[in-house]
């Protein structure tokens, strides 16, 4: 008997899924010529889905062929080698199938009955997470959308439980003395946004200068508490960053540790960026005092290779999350369930529904394992090494900052002599790579001066990918050279 619902039978959802299949595959045969991105005017893009919303449906495969047009082989080359900008990773097969997985059974990962093998899945996953970091093998956490979210998290939980004597959860932070927040000013922006929408506002962030290595200078930190302190703030909380997303700094974490101690601060790191690579015995020196953390935003969308999105916020254990974030409510009670244990993430976090990332974590960390995991994190380390290494020893190149992970900064020379000269040609390197689209690179400043910024979180990279790069900077930048001795002309 047909039933009236929106699905097919099962051999025609087996002809579709065997058809969207066939879409992953022909992305995955153009891999490496992937572009960078693709350039369209955004009112051509708007065009495209300009239409009112259909009254009836359409052929299926009409549509997957419309999605293919439209979307597949106009998305920005996430997937493939040639992206470098902001931190973008490449996604892992095992993923893919996790996520079509994971929207078949359709889990809500609020409560613990809702879908109690992702419940322990995600305990899990971050579990594995914070021992990959040596945090804490008892670590508690959250997945979350991405570091914005893990960050705001970490902030929340610190203010409700630093705050928790003077019951802020109810009273708001009205009367209290005001209170300070320390980070370098390499600190990500979702800290300023975070302080923002936590009522603690920008104006009680110390952005505290950085070395010549751009971690956070730690004299400059102590003087800075010692005047809030005479001046009658109260130093709160002190964010470490584990990965900056400029340069890829890590700072002193465990000096860090020390100075929330003695000021009895919470003490916050911001490993987004850089958290996961805190498991290569290569760098385990650089990371030590990670484990000294109150608590820690994590980013599996960034260095685990998961595709969007799959942050973390972890702490040290699970009533600080509970005293930050429980709220009771009639239609949520636990009251009546017998099973000893269970946790219920909504009373652990924000949100009340949320979904299975937890699997494609789950998923890639069994199907690749740890060690090839970290082989990989350590190829991107080792390729932005050599990235870093050719611009230097090219002279149409200058290197503007190295890093244990992964970025390297540099602006484009090439024989102009004059520095305004060279400002301008990066500046306009940008838009007009963008408009080539075979590579996709963004800039950033260093100390207020523009460079160019590669991040190469991408296990699908290598040395000839990394050349690519230089080749076609460099010829964009002929181009642009051209076109202005031709507009001199004109
Ligand atoms: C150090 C750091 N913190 C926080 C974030 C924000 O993470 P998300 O983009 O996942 O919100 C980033 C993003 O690049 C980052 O590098």
């Amino acid at each position: 008997m047909q039933h009236n619902t929106l699905d097919v039978n099962n051999d025609e959802f087996k002809a579709l899924l065997d058809k969207s299949a066939e879409l992953v595959l022909e992305q995955f045969a153009k891999i490496d010529q992937q572009k960078g991105y693709h350039f369209y005017p955004q009112k051509d893009v708007e065009q495209w889905f300009d239409e009112p919303a259909p009254e009836e449906g359409m052929d299926h495969y009409d549509l997957l062929e419309e999605t293919r047009e439209k979307v597949l082989n106009t998305a920005t080359g996430n997937l493939g080698p040639h992206m470098y900008a902001y931190v973008m990773t490449s996604g892992t097969q095992m993923s893919i199938i996790a996520e079509q997985l994971a929207s078949t059974i359709n889990q809500n990962v609020g409560k613990w009955h809702l879908a109690p093998a992702i419940n322990e899945i995600e305990k899990r996953v971050i579990k594995w997470g914070a021992d990959m970091m040596g945090f804490d093998s008892d670590a508690a956490g959250v997945l979350v959308s991405g570091g914005s979210a893990a960050n705001q998290a970490g902030l929340t939980v610190a203010r409700n439980i630093f705050f928790e004597k003077f019951d802020i959860r109810k009273k708001g932070l009205f009367g209290l003395q005001p209170f300070t927040v320390y980070a370098s000013q390499e600190v990500h922006g979702c800290v300023d946004k975070s302080l923002e929408v936590l009522g603690i506002g920008t104006d009680n962030l110390r952005k505290i200068k950085t070395n010549p290595d751009f971690s956070i200078n730690l004299e400059a930190l102590e003087l800075q508490i010692a005047q809030d302190q005479k001046d009658g703030l109260r130093p709160f909380c002190l964010i470490g960053t584990a990965g900056t997303v400029n340069t890829g700094a890590i700072d002193d974490l465990t000096a860090l540790a020390e100075v929330a101690k003695r000021y009895e601060m919470w003490y916050h790191i911001d490993g987004a960026y850089g958290g996961l690579a805190a498991s290569l015995n290569s760098l385990k020196d650089k990371y030590k005092g990670i484990e000294l953390a109150d608590s820690i935003a994590v980013d599996f969308h960034k260095w685990l290779y998961q595709p969007f999105e799959a942050g973390c916020l972890m702490v040290k254990d699970w009533s600080v999350l509970k005293k930050a974030y429980f709220k009771k409510a009639d239609y949520l009670d636990t009251s009546l369930e017998k099973d000893e244990g269970r946790v219920d993430f909504n009373e652990h976090y924000f949100q009340l529904s949320r979904n299975a990332k937890a699997l494609k974590i789950w998923m890639s960390i069994k199907a690749y394992g740890l060690r090839k995991i970290k082989e990989m994190i350590q190829k991107d380390i080792d390729l932005a090494v050599y990235l870093a290494d050719q611009v230097e020893a090219s002279s149409d190149f200058e290197l503007k900052a190295r890093s244990d992970l992964a970025i390297a900064c540099f602006r484009y020379k090439g024989n102009l002599s004059d520095e305004v000269d060279v400002v301008e040609m990066n500046q306009k390197l940008i838009p007009a790579l963008e408009e080539d689209g075979r590579v996709f690179i963004t800039g950033t400043k260093l100390n207020g001066e523009f460079v160019l910024r590669a991040c190469l979180i991408n296990h699908r990279k290598n040395k000839a990918t990394t050349d690519y790069l230089l080749d076609v900077i460099r010829d964009v930048a002929q181009k642009i050279g051209h076109n202005h001795l031709e507009s001199i002309k004109a």
